[in-house]
């Protein structure tokens, strides 16, 4: 097994292991570590059916139930579809993750992990983008670092804010909001000890103590002072591709900048994460 670095900041290429093989300890680990150090794994020239697939992602962790039941393998419900041939109630296909965020952050434990298996591919775009937010804490002036110390994100479902962001399905707004989560907007990656920023825009209702419009505006300034080259990797599929990224310090986004008349299919696996951390 080889492990190559794309970018100082983030990304990273495995090649030369074979998941549905047997895998020991050691390797395991090393494929752990570089997943952390590096926020984002690509592992090529994978062949897996879906029970091999979820056996691969275990390797990082247990898998974990998702919303949306209704992309759910129904022979493997724990790995479920990303296709763009999915519609919602209306008819319109669906965009899930066109903006960016990181998976589930309503959940009490959201995923560490989030896991994509490319089954079908368009002949070119359809990327999907992971960016460093351990880096783009890092970068903040200190003074801003200090002023959202302490400070927590109120997540629902699909929070107000949510219309003012393209993409989102019909479906998705139907859905019924449960109970609002708290988490932390700075995190402890529980590995590394470094502080990352964590939030969902869509699903953050507000932050405590800020109305929804002064959080989305908070957000917004965030967002805009994280998202540059440097942090970022941009994944241009290539059949056998598994992508795993660290939530923990990465959010993350679906470029829809291809002809929608090609099928685009991959499967999706979250790992279980523990309960975050706060700064
Ligand atoms: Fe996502």
């Amino acid at each position: 097994m080889k492990v190559s670095k794309f970018a100082p900041l983030i990304g990273a290429e495995v090649t030369g292991i074979d998941l549905r093989e047997p895998i020991d300890a050691e390797t395991r680990h090393q494929l752990n570590a570089a997943l952390v150090d590096n926020v984002a794994l690509v592992i090529r020239d994978q062949d897996f059916t879906p029970p091999q697939y979820l056996a691969a992602v275990s390797l990082f962790g247990e898998p974990m139930p998702q919303h949306f039941t209704q992309y759910a393998l129904p022979d493997c419900p724990l790995v479920h579809e990303v296709s763009n041939r999915h519609k919602d109630k209306s008819g319109q296909r669906v965009k899930h993750g066109a903006g960016w965020h990181t998976d589930h952050t309503n959940h009490v434990r959201p995923p560490k992990y989030t896991c994509l298996f490319a089954v079908s591919l368009p002949s070119s775009g359809g990327d999907t983008a992971v960016v460093n937010m351990r880096a783009a804490y890092e970068s903040l002036p200190r003074d801003i670092q200090q002023s959202l110390q302490g400070l927590k994100t109120v997540n629902v479902f699909q929070g107000s804010a949510a219309s003012n962001y393209s993409g989102q399905s019909a479906d998705a707004q139907a859905e019924k909001k449960p109970e609002p989560v708290l988490q932390p907007l700075i995190r402890v990656h529980p590995d590394s000890g470094k502080n990352a920023l964590y939030f969902h825009p869509v699903k953050t209702e507000n932050i405590v103590g800020m109305s929804p419009s002064n959080s989305q505006k908070l957000l917004n300034d965030l967002l805009e002072r994280s998202i540059k080259d440097e942090f970022i990797y941009r994944h241009k599929w290539r059949k056998g591709d598994m992508l795993i990224w660290d939530n923990r310090a990465a959010m993350h986004k679906a470029h829809f900048d291809y002809n929608p008349e090609e099928f685009r299919l991959l499967y999706r696996v979250l790992v279980r994460g523990e309960l975050p951390i706060s700064a």
